[in-house]
């Protein structure tokens, strides 16, 4: 076999990402969107975007703005930002260029993005099992198997359990994990209690990855970034990363969002005011184990209740994301918090398929 049929044959043993299926008029709730914040606000971001840009043009001054946002955002200096084609992008090329053939711990279940890009580049990841009692870490035995990997990745809140752990079980981790390269997923921070993105200066190697695709609404503009130590976004943005990798409408539509954050904190307030409500309402029925969330979303256990909770969805037209035996967890379902209405339509599927 000639080297390219054998590295496409390599490359086709992996599971390809699928992407969850569009159905119209379902309730979205199977990709973790903000589905609360108004549309109409980021019809007009985008028209904005529209028009003040001159699309015959590359992006230019765009990086800046977006940069000297972001940063005062996060608190930060321009110098610890960098950006990307969604985190999705920026992982991707971590992989690719930084961690190729390195090893790398993360928790089970987790986003498994992560896993299969490692996959893809051949570095081994070893999983931590979660407890299916409350979601937490044993935190001293994920050190211990740490000690010969070289990347760690922990999604803080987790995708799909919706916790964040102890913060300080996560900073004694990072403290005491020198000479590993440390991913710390913070997509769904803005719903969560703490971020560590003010550790970046105390740790070159440390990175905290951020999206807009979650509590901005918008996701499908593709807009991610990282916070890092200059010494590593130095190299990310001078070399890894591609010269344009944002359009300048999407970079834009970003700095437009920051701008008018009101709108987007008032969403995130609504949702977390939902996820105590539909928390309380689940947990009340029976066969369906649900986790307290960090995030805009919630994971459940539904057991021998899986394939007919799926099929009532289904029915009542709402998509969620159905694991099924996932870790430890047995029939694993996550729901995005969406609208009250869409959230009472699913509290009542449930009731319905529990019965
Ligand atoms: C933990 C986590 N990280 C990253 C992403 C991807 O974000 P983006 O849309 O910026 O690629 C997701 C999306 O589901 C996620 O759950």
């Amino acid at each position: 076999m000639d080297w390219i049929s054998k590295e496409l044959s390599r490359i086709k043993d992996h599971s390809p990402y699928k992407r969850p299926r569009k159905q119209q008029d379902y309730y979205k709730l199977d990709s973790n969107e903000n589905i609360v914040l108004d549309k109409r606000f980021i019809r007009a971001i985008a028209l904005k975007s529209i028009n003040d840009n001159d699309f015959r043009e590359y992006p230019l001054e765009h990086f800046e703005l977006l940069f000297n946002k972001i940063a005062k955002y996060a608190n930060l200096d321009t110098k610890n930002v960098g950006i990307g084609s969604g985190s999705d992008q920026i992982m991707d090329l971590l992989l690719s260029t930084i961690c190729k053939e390195k090893s790398a711990i993360t928790i089970n279940p987790t986003f498994s993005y992560f896993i299969d890009r490692c996959n893809m580049y051949k570095i081994p990841v070893k999983l931590i099992n979660l407890s299916t009692l409350d979601n937490s870490l044993d935190f001293e035995s994920f050190i211990n198997e740490s000690k010969n990997k070289d990347i760690i990745y922990l999604a803080s809140p987790n995708n799909p359990t919706g916790n964040q752990f102890k913060i300080e079980d996560v900073i004694n981790l990072i403290e005491v994990s020198k000479n590993k390269l440390i991913i710390i997923d913070e997509a769904y921070v803005e719903f969560s209690d703490y971020s560590l993105s003010n550790l970046v200066n105390k740790h070159n190697n440390l990175i905290i990855m951020r999206t807009f695709s979650k509590a901005f609404g918008l996701a499908g503009a593709r807009i991610g970034y990282i916070l890092a130590h200059e010494e590593i976004i130095n190299i990310f943005n001078q070399y890894i990363q591609l010269p344009y990798p944002l359009s300048s409408f999407s970079m834009q539509l970003a700095i437009e969002a920051l701008e008018n954050i009101k709108m987007t904190k008032r969403s995130i307030e609504i949702i977390k005011q939902e996820r105590n409500t539909v928390y309380n309402k689940i947990n009340q029925l029976n066969n369906i184990k649900i986790y307290g969330s960090d995030a805009n979303f919630f994971f459940f256990q539904t057991f021998d209740y899986f394939n007919k909770i799926r099929e009532i969805l289904f029915q009542e037209k709402i998509l969620i994301k159905d694991f099924g035996d996932i870790g430890n967890y047995k029939g694993a379902m996550r729901a995005t918090i969406g609208t009250k209405e869409m959230n009472d339509k699913l509290v009542l599927a449930l009731e319905k398929a529990t019965k």
